[in-house]
């Protein structure tokens, strides 16, 4: 059998059962990954699953910090990654010594931080969040109490807007969210008349002010199919597209335009979610590698705020 002639979907399925395997895969993945995953959903949702999971071996479809969440919460199974090299900005953005200098510089803060980030930033931090529950989350802590945002200054600009709380925000952010311009996105609503925006909170706040509805990616697919408008414009990663034409084929769905010019090829898809192909799905699950490996200590502590995060959503 040469790679040619490798029937991706029909091996990872036998590979899957012969590995007790469990496959979740983010909505940002290619078409083909997202309709051979066990459950597709957002990074609340696949952490609930990596936690609820007894399969053997959890093959994540998505970017580092997805799989590192899930092992944090597995330490006794094994996670497997397509390809170690998907990060994420937002993740690169923060690295652990600064934020250690950070906090240490404001010892009088609490550090909720985006699930956006390394292990050893999580092991840093004393609740995590996702885009679907950190307003929640922030609701809950007390008024008096000073909080350190991090690493997306975009989303920490809409919690303290929707909040009301100040928060010290860290400087990172998403480069496909900030890579889409409101400008042009203003001139095809007006092309598109009765069309909504929709957009992801780690958009900037200037293309936030001209959204519709703000919400995580499964807020996104929430919204479209109980709103009534017939035609939105998505301010989000492409990759979500697939379920959207899914559950509302008879809407119409037009990618938010880039910054650059509209051939810009990376601007709407992020690089590190599309590392991962059908190919390497296979590879990662014949080979049992790569593997995520996270040292001991820094998965208890990277565990604690995890754990809160689940209680407090
Ligand atoms: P959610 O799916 O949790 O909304 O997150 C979006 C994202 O950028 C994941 O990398
Ligand atoms: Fe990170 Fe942005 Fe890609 Fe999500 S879309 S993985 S936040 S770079």
């Amino acid at each position: 059998m040469n790679e040619l002639t490798i029937d991706y979907k029909a091996e990872i399925l036998k590979l899957k059962k012969e590995l007790n395997a469990v496959i979740l895969a983010h909505f940002y993945q290619v078409p083909e990954i997202q309709d051979i995953a066990d459950f597709v959903g957002d990074s609340l949702d696949l952490s609930r699953k990596a936690k609820a999971t007894d399969a053997d071996v959890i093959v994540f479809a998505g970017v580092h910090f997805m799989g590192e969440t899930a092992k944090i919460l597995n330490p006794n199974k094994k996670v497997l990654l397509p390809d170690l090299e998907a990060g994420c900005s937002l993740a690169d953005s923060c690295p652990p010594n600064l934020f250690k200098s950070f906090r240490e510089e404001h010892p009088d803060h609490i550090a909720i931080t985006y699930i956006n980030c390394t292990a050893a930033v999580k092991a840093l931090s004393d609740i995590i969040c996702t885009s679907s529950n950190a307003e929640k989350i922030v609701n809950q802590i007390p008024k008096d109490q000073k909080i350190i945002f991090a690493p997306d200054r975009n989303l920490g600009g809409y919690l303290v807007r929707k909040t009301g709380r100040e928060m010290l925000l860290w400087d990172g952010s998403c480069i496909v969210h900030e890579a889409f311009n409101e400008e042009k996105i203003s001139r095809l609503k007006s092309l598109n008349p009765g069309a909504k925006v929709i957009a992801h909170p780690e958009c900037e706040e200037m293309l936030l002010d001209k959204a519709d509805y703000i919400g995580s990616t499964s807020a996104l697919l929430k919204y479209i199919q109980t709103d009534d408008a017939q035609c939105y414009i998505v301010a989000t990663e492409i990759g979500i597209f697939h379920q959207m034409k899914k559950l509302v084929p008879g809407k119409k769905l037009i990618p938010a335009p880039p910054k650059e010019t509209p051939e810009c090829e990376g601007c709407f898809n992020c690089r590190f979610m599309k590392l991962n192909t059908m190919e390497k799905l296979y590879l990662c699950m014949k080979n049992q590698s790569p593997e995520i490996l996270i040292p001991e200590n820094v998965r208890i502590n990277a565990l604690k705020p995890i754990e809160r995060m689940l209680e407090m959503s």
